[in-house]
């Protein structure tokens, strides 16, 4: 898969695309990272990519034409949006949510554009013409788009086929199938007066699955209870995965209700 990122700040992404797993992926071929200036499209002596807003107002807005050459050049458009290679992304903070779920979609294609805003924003004209798609990554607002777009295409790159060491990862990952995950455990099996949970050390695989699912279930619950009830819109749980829904529900609120009732009589 390939990203293209336009932006006015390439050594921003110095850091995240050169080490780890990012790094291994792009010299194995998984995936191919271009990132444009998006200034080497200027024509002007100071390469000025912004401007002051019509109307008035504080701070400078980037303008259209060196974005619209560096993505007709890039993108090989004659002139104008034409037949888009791929889709074309700005980053921006009015966009739709990014989640679990359009990391999936976005994994599935050959190709995305990621447009990094800054300043107020981007001339609306650049917007029209050449941007099929808006993601922000989260209800905040950043300086500018380059860190949505690393993280856009940490999370979509880690589900291309060949970018993590072991397929598998990516599948027992939090929200893979819409819940958190369990929590994890590695050596040694006391630390500091804690235990590793016995099931881990059974060698039964089944058991662990089981016990993994249900810890996985609890977390959701007490921590995202909004997800759980996503999940079973999502797909038809089994009779014992209700059971255990159920069961749970039951041991948080018997649990839950007394540290309640402590804290009401502490008042
Ligand atoms: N640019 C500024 N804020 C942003 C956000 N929350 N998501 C994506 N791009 C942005």
């Amino acid at each position: 898969m390939r990203f293209d990122i336009f932006t006015l700040f390439p050594s921003y992404f110095e850091g995240p695309f050169h080490s780890s797993i990012l790094k291994r992926a792009q010299s194995n071929g998984a995936i191919e990272i271009a990132v444009h200036d998006i200034r080497a499209w200027t024509t002007d002596r100071h390469h000025v990519c912004d401007d002051a807003p019509y109307g008035g107002g504080a701070g400078m807005v980037m303008k259209a034409e060196p974005v619209a050459k560096a993505i007709e050049d890039v993108l090989n458009l004659k002139v104008g949006p034409g037949e888009a290679a791929c889709p074309v992304i700005l980053m921006s903070p009015q966009g739709r949510r990014f989640s679990q779920a359009v990391a999936q979609e976005l994994s599935q294609l050959p190709r995305v554009a990621l447009l990094c805003g800054h300043y107020e924003g981007l001339d609306e004209r650049a917007v029209e013409l050449f941007v099929t798609d808006e993601i922000s990554i989260g209800d905040y607002v950043l300086t500018g788009g380059e860190p949505a777009a690393a993280v856009i295409v940490d999370a979509v790159a880690r589900l291309v086929p060949g970018v993590l060491g072991n397929e598998e990862s990516a599948v027992g990952d939090s929200f893979a199938d819409g819940l958190l995950e369990a929590p994890h455990y590695t050596r040694p099996v006391e630390w500091r007066g804690l235990r590793v949970p016995d099931v881990l050390l059974s060698g039964h695989h089944g058991e662990v699955a089981k016990w993994r699912w249900k810890e996985g279930l609890q977390r959701t619950l007490q921590r995202r209870p909004d997800l759980v009830e996503a999940a079973l819109k999502q797909r038809q749980w089994t009779v014992t995965e209700l059971r255990i829904l159920e069961e749970l529900k039951s041991e948080l609120h018997l649990t839950v209700q007394p540290e309640f009732n402590t804290a009401s009589n502490e008042d």
